[in-house]
Order: C-alpha cells, then sequence, then structure tokens
C-alpha cells in the first residue's frame, strides 16, 4: 500500500527497523526528509499479520521513476513480498504516466539484481566504485513501464 503522510510518520520506526539494518541507517534519515518535505518520495509497505514486511521509496521526476530503497524483513525474504512492492509500483507508475523506472545495486547484491530482472529490468551499465563500506561497483538497471 502507498502510504500516506501520517501512516507514514506512524510507521516510521517499524520501516527504519527494517531498512536501517540493509542500508547502514539511511532509511530513518531518508523517512525523516521525507516526512519534514525536504525530499518528495512515495513509500509503499507490504504487510503481514499487521507488521510491516517490507517497503519501497520510489522518487519520481516528471515521467521518470528512481527506487531508492527497498528491503524485506530478514526472517520474511523469499516469500514473494519484494514481488508484491514491484507489482505496485508498476501499477502506480504506469497510472502515474512513469514511462521508465531506473536503480542502482551493489554489484554482489545478486538476490536484489534477480529480483529486478524478474520484473523486466535490464543492466545498462555500472559506476565503478559508486559504493562505501565496502566500496564496490553498482550495477545501473532500468525497467520500461509498458502502456
Ligand atoms: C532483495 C530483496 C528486497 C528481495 O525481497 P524478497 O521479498 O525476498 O523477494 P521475493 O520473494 O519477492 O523474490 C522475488 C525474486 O527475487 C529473486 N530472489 C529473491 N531472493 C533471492 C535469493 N536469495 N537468491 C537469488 N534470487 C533471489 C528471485 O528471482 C525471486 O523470484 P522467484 O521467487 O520467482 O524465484 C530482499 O532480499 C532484501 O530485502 N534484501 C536486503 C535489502 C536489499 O538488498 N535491497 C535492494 C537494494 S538495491
Amino acid at each position: 500500500m502507498l502510504l500516506d503522510p501520517s501512516s507514514l510518520s506512524k510507521l516510521k520506526a517499524e520501516i527504519s527497523c527494517i531498512g536501517d539494518s540493509a542500508f547502514h541507517g539511511n532509511t530513518s534519515l531518508y523517512l525523516e526528509d521525507i516526512i519534514n518535505n525536504k525530499v518528495d518520495c512515495k513509500v509503499f509497505a507490504a504487510v503481514r499479520d499487521g507488521c510491516i514486511a517490507g517497503f519501497l521509496i520510489l522518487s519520481t521526476v516528471l515521467d521518470e521513476a528512481e527506487i531508492i530503497e527497498v528491503a524485506v524483513s530478514e526472517n520474511l525474504r523469499k516469500k514473494g513480498i519484494a514481488s508484491e512492492l514491484m507489482r505496485e509500483i508498476f501499477d502506480w507508475c504506469q497510472k502515474n504516466g512513469i514511462i521508465r523506472i531506473f536503480l542502482e545495486v551493489r554489484e554482489s547484491n545478486l538476490p536484489a539484481r534477480e529480483c529486478y530482472k524478474k520484473f523486466g529490468f535490464s543492466e545498462d551499465g555500472q559506476r565503478k566504485n559508486y559504493y562505501r563500506d565496502p566500496v564496490e561497483d553498482a550495477v545501473l538497471m532500468s525497467g520500461k513501464i509498458s502502456y
């Protein structure tokens, strides 16, 4: 589901709990900026048994979107939760005139790369030494929204 501002404020801690371990604490900082209108992003969440199981942060500019972060609770991975979030954002993008979604991912992150490929993303390029802790190349990927 797409979170409105008040739900996002309420669920910030739960989402940060999943994201901060995967992204070195970046998720809580990012959510804070979204809540304070410093950045314009949509936050989608998947729920299981009344708790947040995964989330996806999407930034949009005109007819392009970027996946900023997507993560699923460690004990709930490989159960189709990221797939649910991906289907939801493809649907949202289609309804909102987006034509392409971009993202970057660590080269070693095979689960994420496979997940994106499953949803039709192609690998278009590389950014050398893009990530820190540890230093690693980024793989650039993009997916087309079909109309
Ligand atoms: C990447 C991530 C979001 C996938 O979430 P998930 O809910 O486990 O994914 P799903 O169960 O929906 O799987 C979707 C597809 O991803 C791929 N995939 C998921 N986990 C995988 C793994 N461990 N190894 C290989 N492929 C994997 C498969 O293609 C899978 O499709 P299939 O089930 O038909 O085989 C999850 O592993 C995660 O939170 N990782 C940490 C955060 C992260 O790295 N985010 C991406 C940063 S760019």
